[in-house]
């Protein structure tokens, strides 16, 4: 009882502060961790440019390293920042490591995140991909975070998005982990639509060369010849909402870009990292895919196996 009624006054006093500045309180007060993490989860408004809306999240451990590395999680479609905050690995492995942790959050109902419009496939278009390069290059002047260890990992339309900052924003990431998505610029939209679904591309029916995918890649950011990131590339061959056949079209994206052939990796491992997984490596982990027979829409996130290939 003593315990419920201080509980229920400090909750009113909360109440009355929220009250106050509803919508300061609602932008900026930090969002009190809802499990085991110890540090802050907090939405920041003013990270720069941001003409698509998108939001941005921060999650910060307690023990920040030194020039902490940042990794950029994003959601699927109706999830959200908060969603894969709770719901996935990537807070408590920050705490045991300590880096950020960035959560994008799509604007649109929906959430799905745009994968479709000219703006967001082009560097600095002022699309989905620009708000999230913009939330990195905050993150890495408000914490002196090591430019060199930026990564992003997403899952289904963040796995999308996740193909797409991997080519347009190339120097800003050093690794993209891709779980269950489609290639970069695979969801493109002839009308120019922002955030629209692309039915053939999802149904596995765009079929391109390494060639033709990689000049996509490299159209998204016209001039670049700096280093791109190492991709890895998950998809279970069950995936009836992106099917499996965008496995196959990304690593030819990606072998494209790289000069590898697709049908010659450097190793492949069955049963890797688990039974009726294949693991396939081209040029010593630039690229890896994994092919995860019999496993739907989508195959769960790997988050010890995530840092690992990040170098963390
Ligand atoms: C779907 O995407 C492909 C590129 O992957 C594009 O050629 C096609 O026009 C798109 N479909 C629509 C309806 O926009
Ligand atoms: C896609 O790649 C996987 C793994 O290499 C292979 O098992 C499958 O047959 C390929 N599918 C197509 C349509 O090429």
């Amino acid at each position: 009882m003593k315990l419920l009624s201080y509980l229920s006054s400090a909750l009113a006093l909360l109440g009355s502060a929220v009250m106050a500045h509803p919508v300061y309180d609602e932008l900026m007060t930090p969002v009190a961790p809802l499990k085991r993490q110890s540090g802050s989860y907090q939405q920041i408004t003013n990270f720069g440019p941001n003409p698509s809306g998108a939001k941005m999240f921060i999650y910060t451990p307690n023990r920040l390293a030194p020039n902490p590395a940042i990794v950029v999680a994003i959601h699927y479609c109706t999830g959200t920042a908060r969603a894969f905050y709770t719901g996935r690995p990537y807070a408590q492995l920050a705490d045991q490591k300590g880096f950020i942790v960035i959560y994008p959050e799509s604007p649109y109902s929906g959430t799905c995140w745009d994968v479709s419009s000219r703006a967001t496939l082009t560097h600095n278009g002022g699309g989905n991909s620009n708000a999230i390069a913009n939330m990195v290059t905050w993150a890495l002047q408000r914490y002196n975070a090591d430019p060199t260890k930026v990564f992003a990992v997403g899952e289904s339309s963040g796995a999308m998005m996740a193909n797409v900052l991997a080519a347009t924003y190339p120097e800003l990431f050093n690794a993209a982990i891709v779980y269950s998505g489609t290639p970069a610029g695979c969801f493109y939209s002839i009308s120019g639509g922002v955030n629209q679904w692309n039915g053939t591309c999802s149904n596995g029916q765009i079929r391109s060369t390494p060639q033709i995918w990689a000049k996509m890649v490299f159209d998204m950011y016209p001039g670049y010849d700096g280093p791109r990131p190492r991709m890895q590339i998950y998809h279970g061959s069950a995936d009836s909402t992106l099917h499996a056949n965008n496995y196959n079209e990304t690593i030819k994206q990606w072998c494209g870009v790289f000069g590898f052939d697709p049908n010659r990796p450097d190793s492949t491992q069955a049963n890797t990292p688990q039974a009726r997984y294949t693991t396939y490596t081209w040029g010593n982990g630039q690229l890896v895919g994994i092919y995860a027979q019999g496993v739907g829409h989508s195959v769960p996130i790997r988050g010890q196996d995530d840092l690992r290939f990040f170098g963390l």
